[in-house]
C-alpha cells in the first residue's frame, strides 16, 4: 500500500512529529528507546526540579492547547513543598473544529507525551498522572494504555522509577467527548467523576484549586511533548528556532481548501500564512482565490483576504516603526496574530476560497456551538442557542432586516459575561465575520 506519509516539506521543521511521521515507526517502547527515548527523563531525573522549570521557562514554550500561556510559568505557580498532593493532567480532548494534531501523537508516538509528562511530574512533585482522552479516540486510549503499562513494566513509571527514588504512576481516562470536557476546569470536574460544568476562575485556578481541590497542572499533548524535546535539544537551542515570546516550533493542522490539508511542524515565527498555505500547503484548489482564513480553530476570529494590518517593529536605528502587513505576510506566531487581532490558538488554520459562502460556514459553527453550551450560565445557554436560530433560519432565506445587528448585540452580550472561556469562543467568529463580510449577511437580511 502506497504510505501516505509525505517526507518534511523544507520550511517544515519536525521535532515533535519527527517520529510520528516517519515511515516503519511503531509505537512499542522497544522502538521508541531504539531511537533515544526516555535518555531526557534520565537527563531530567540528574537535575534540580527549579533547574528543569527555569528550562522550559528560559525555551519560552507557550502552551499548544488554544490559550497559549507560557509553560515554565505555569508550572511556577505550583509550589513543591507545600506538602499538599500535587496533579498534573493531560488534555488529549482534542475537540475544536479544525484542530486535528494531538491523535497523531497518540496514535503513533505516546511515549513521547508520556517521557515528557514524567519530567513534568519530577519538576512539580507530582506523584499521580492523568491522561484524559475523548471517548471517540478509542483507539489512541488503547495504545496510550499499552504504552503506560510498557513504561511501568520497564521501570519508567512506577515506584522509584529509573533508581531515583521518584514515583509516578499514569492512567487514561476516557472522557465523554464534549467539547466543554477540553476546558481545563471541567476536564477536572469530569476526572472526579462530576459533570463537566466548568468552574469559575478565580479561586479555581486548576495550579491552585485544582483535582480534588489540590495544585493540579493541564498541559494539552503537544505541550508536554515539547518539553521532552527542549530536553533533547537544550533550552537556548529550542527558543532560538521560535522567536522571542514563542519558542520552538508549533503543529499547524491546516484544513479546507488547499490542495495539500494536513498537519505540519514549524518553527514558529519562521513561516508566513502566504508560505504556509502556498509553499506547504500546495496553493489553493485549481482556479480558486482566497477568501478568508480561520487562523487558530474555529474560535479564533476569521480574517479577510486583501486585509492589512499595522504592525509595529523595530527600525533601523532602533526606534519602534508602524508597517502594513498584508494578511499573506502575516508570521505565524502568538504575537504577529494577536497584532492583527486573532490568535493562533490551538493551531487550527482554517482555509476558505472563494465559492465559500460565509453566512453558511458561520452557521455551521452556531450549530456545533449551540450544540456544545454546557447550559450553567444564561448568555451562553440562551444566546448561543440563539445565534444559531437566527443564522439558521437566514441561510433558509427567512433573514429579515435587523439580523446582522440582533445577531451583533447577543454575541456582544454573550463575551465575557460567562463563566469560562466558551462564550468568547462562541461569539468571536458571530462578531468577527459579521465585522470582515458584512455584506453576505446584509444580502441574506432582505
Ligand atoms: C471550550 C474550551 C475547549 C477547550 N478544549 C481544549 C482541548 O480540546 N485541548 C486542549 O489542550 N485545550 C483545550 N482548551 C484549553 C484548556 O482549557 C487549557 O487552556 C489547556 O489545556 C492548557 O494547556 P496548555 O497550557 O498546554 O495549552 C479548551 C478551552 C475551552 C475554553
Ligand atoms: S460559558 Fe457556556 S460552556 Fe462555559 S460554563 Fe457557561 S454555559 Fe457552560
Amino acid at each position: 500500500m502506497k504510505s501516505l506519509l509525505l517526507p518534511p516539506h523544507p520550511k517544515e521543521r519536525r521535532i515533535v512529529f519527527k517520529n510520528a511521521w516517519t515511515q516503519g515507526y511503531t509505537p512499542d517502547i522497544d522502538c521508541y528507546v531504539k531511537n533515544g527515548g526516555y535518555e531526557e527523563l534520565k537527563k531530567a531525573l540528574g537535575m534540580k526540579p527549579e533547574e528543569i522549570i527555569d528550562e522550559v521557562k528560559k525555551a519560552n514554550l507557550r502552551g499548544r492547547g488554544g490559550a497559549g500561556f507560557p509553560c515554565g510559568v505555569k508550572w511556577g505557580f505550583i509550589k513543591r513543598d507545600d506538602g499538599k498532593p500535587h496533579y498534573i493532567t493531560c488534555n488529549a480532548d482534542e475537540s475544536e473544529p479544525g484542530t486535528f494534531k494531538d491523535r497523531y501523537i497518540l496514535h503513533n508516538d505516546p511515549h513521547q507525551l508520556i517521557e515528557g509528562m514524567a519530567i513534568a511530574a519530577f519538576a512539580l512533585n507530582v506523584n499521580l498522572a492523568y491522561i484524559y482522552i475523548r471517548c471517540e479516540f478509542p483507539k489512541a486510549a488503547g495504545i496510550v494504555t499499552k504504552a503506560i503499562e510498557e513504561a511501568r513494566a520497564k521501570g519508567f513509571l512506577g515506584k522509584n522509577i529509573m533508581g531515583s527514588g521518584f514515583d509516578i504512576d499514569m492512567y487514561v481516562h476516557q472522557g465523554a467527548g464534549a467539547y466543554i470536557c477540553g476546558e481545563e476546569t471541567s476536564l477536572i470536574e469530569s476526572l472526579e467523576g462530576k459533570r463537566p460544568y466548568p468552574r469559575i476562575k478565580p479561586p479555581y485556578f486548576p495550579a491552585v484549586l485544582g483535582l480534588y481541590m489540590s495544585p493540579t497542572i493541564v498541559n494539552n499533548v503537544e505541550t508536554f511533548c515539547h518539553v521532552k524535546q527542549i530536553f533533547k535539544i537544550g533550552s537556548g537551542e529550542y527558543a532560538k528556532m521560535g522567536t522571542a515570546g514563542d519558542g520552538g516550533t508549533r503543529v499547524m493542522c491546516v484544513s479546507g481548501d488547499v490542495m495539500r490539508p494536513g498537519p505540519y511542524e514549524i518553527p514558529a515565527g519562521g513561516v508566513t500564512l502566504g508560505e504556509l498555505i502556498n509553499d506547504v500547503c500546495g496553493g489553493m484548489k485549481p482556479g480558486r482565490k482566497l477568501k478568508a482564513i480561520i487562523p487558530g480553530g474555529s474560535s479564533s476570529k476569521i480574517l479577510r483576504a486583501g486585509e492589512t494590518f499595522k504592525m509595529k517593529e523595530k527600525g533601523p536605528d532602533g526606534e519602534m516603526i508602524e508597517k502594513e502587513v498584508p494578511l499573506l505576510d502575516l508570521v505565524m506566531d502568538a504575537a504577529s496574530l494577536a497584532a492583527a487581532g486573532t490568535m493562533i490558538g490551538s493551531g487550527g488554520v482554517i482555509v476558505m476560497d472563494d465559492s465559500r459562502n460565509m453566512l453558511w460556514a458561520l452557521n455551521n459553527l452556531n450549530t456545533f456551538y449551540a450544540h456544545e453550551s454546557c447550559g450553567q450560565c444564561t448568555p451562553c445557554r440562551e444566546g448561543v442557542l440563539w445565534i444559531d436560530k437566527m443564522t439558521t433560519r437566514m441561510v433558509n432565506g427567512e433573514g429579515i432586516s435587523q439580523d446582522p445587528a440582533t445577531l451583533k448585540n447577543v454575541a456582544d452580550n454573550i463575551a465575557g459575561r460567562t463563566v469560562c472561556a466558551f462564550g468568547e469562543a462562541a461569539s468571536w467568529p458571530v462578531q468577527s465575520f459579521l465585522q470582515k463580510f458584512p455584506e453576505e449577511f446584509e444580502i441574506a437580511a432582505k
